[in-house]
């Protein structure tokens, strides 16, 4: 197999927070010439066009996937809003890397896979838990044998509230769930090297809706794996925005050989204090320095690393390490927690064959 020579055109459909992490790693990737984005927000796509000289601005996705310099796509939109631009950019023939959760349906993730066959392009969902570095040795510790047989895992990421009342404007329109539960989901399938047989998941209500945002609280999940695994997650919007991270990620990992503990928000790397200090999102003490960093001109982190291997699969034509059906799975187990939860029951989560 020969690499490609010639660099791939790329464009990114949303140009919010975290479409501005993929703008900014593609453009540190010497195989990438970053060639269009869209953005419904017209101001906004002209702005971030203009910040970082990207030649071509598109309002619509269907017109930029009509450009034929555009062969790869990156998907940051809202996570109620995948589908279709997703679905549009794999029908269309392009390689399509899709912000989490990769769909909101099961309908939708479904055709998506399909249609990427169809076209024989490359389809990845951005669950960069994978490339975690505390993450990555539990995980090979499991796959060397040093931890013996994985038992239970509790897995915490949680939020202060900044992030559905004002980091994003959309908080109403997703929940806890499918805004993080995409990530726990996905490390605990790959950790257990498992699928998810049935979960139990409980929801509250009220604190956010009394602030203005009418979404969940929190969820609480248990997980049951087929080989008998277990996971414990919990996915919290309340978090006091004066806790010193904006996030919360602790995890444990219980096997026969032994325990792993990971704390990648309160780890204490760094501590900042200044004047501003006080729950203030660009003032927080533990600042995330491994997740995305701007180091000298260029966005680092493991967030960067599943998109670059984006990059390197299209380049290297191979099958990237997270596929369309990991985006399934995660979308099948929260579709029946929130069906748990209405029904206050456990739920058998029914896997679609692809
Ligand atoms: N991988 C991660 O850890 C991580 C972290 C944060 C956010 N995300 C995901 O990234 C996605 C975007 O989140 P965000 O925080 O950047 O949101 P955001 O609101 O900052 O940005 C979304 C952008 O999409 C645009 N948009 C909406 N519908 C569109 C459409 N049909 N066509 C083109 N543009 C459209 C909006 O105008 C907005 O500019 C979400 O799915 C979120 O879950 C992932």
């Amino acid at each position: 197999m020969t690499a490609r020579t010639e660099q791939i055109g790329y464009g990114v459909i949303g140009v919010g927070i975290w479409g501005q992490i993929h703008i900014r790693t593609l453009l540190s990737d010497p195989k990438v010439r970053l060639v269009a984005v869209c953005d419904i927000n017209e101001t906004k796509a002209k702005e971030i066009a203009d910040q970082y000289g990207i030649p071509k601005v598109f309002t619509s996705y269907e017109e930029m996937l009509k450009d034929p310099e555009v062969e790869a796509v990156s998907v940051a939109t809202p996570d109620f809003a995948h589908g279709e631009p997703a679905l549009a950019v794999v029908q269309s023939g392009r390689h399509l890397l899709v912000e989490k959760p990769m769909a909101t349906t099961i309908e939708e993730s479904l055709e998506i896979i399909k249609a990427a066959k169809e076209s024989g392009t490359k389809l990845m969902v951005d669950l960069h838990n994978r490339w975690s570095p505390p993450f990555f040795n539990a995980h090979q510790s499991l796959k060397n044998g040093q931890l013996g047989d994985l038992r239970y895992v509790y897995f915490r990421l949680s939020d202060t509230m900044f992030v559905p009342l004002s980091y994003i404007s959309w908080g109403e329109k997703s929940s806890a769930l499918w805004f993080l539960g995409p990530h726990a989901i996905d490390t605990v399938r790959w950790l257990y090297n498992d699928e998810v047989k049935e979960v139990y998941a409980v929801k509250r209500k009220g604190t956010l809706t009394a602030k203005g945002v009418d979404t969940a609280d929190f969820y609480a999940l248990i997980l049951q794996f087929e080989n008998g695994g277990v996971a414990n997650l919990e996915h919290s919007w309340i978090l006091s925005p004066n806790t010193p991270s904006i996030f919360d990620l602790k995890c444990t990992l219980q096997a026969s050989e032994g325990t792993v503990f990971i704390d990648t928000s309160h780890n204490r790397m760094i501590e900042k204090y200044t004047n501003q200090t006080g729950g203030n999102w660009d003032e927080i003490v533990y600042p995330d320095t491994t997740l995305d960093t701007y180091i000298h001109g260029c966005q680092r982190g493991f967030a960067t690393e599943s998109i670059h291997h984006f990059v390197d699969c299209i380049w290297n034509d191979k099958e990237p390490l997270v596929k369309g059906v990991d985006g399934l799975r995660a979308t099948e187990v929260i579709v029946a927690a929130e069906k748990s939860t209405e029904i206050n029951a456990p739920v058998k989560v029914i896997r679609h064959q692809v």
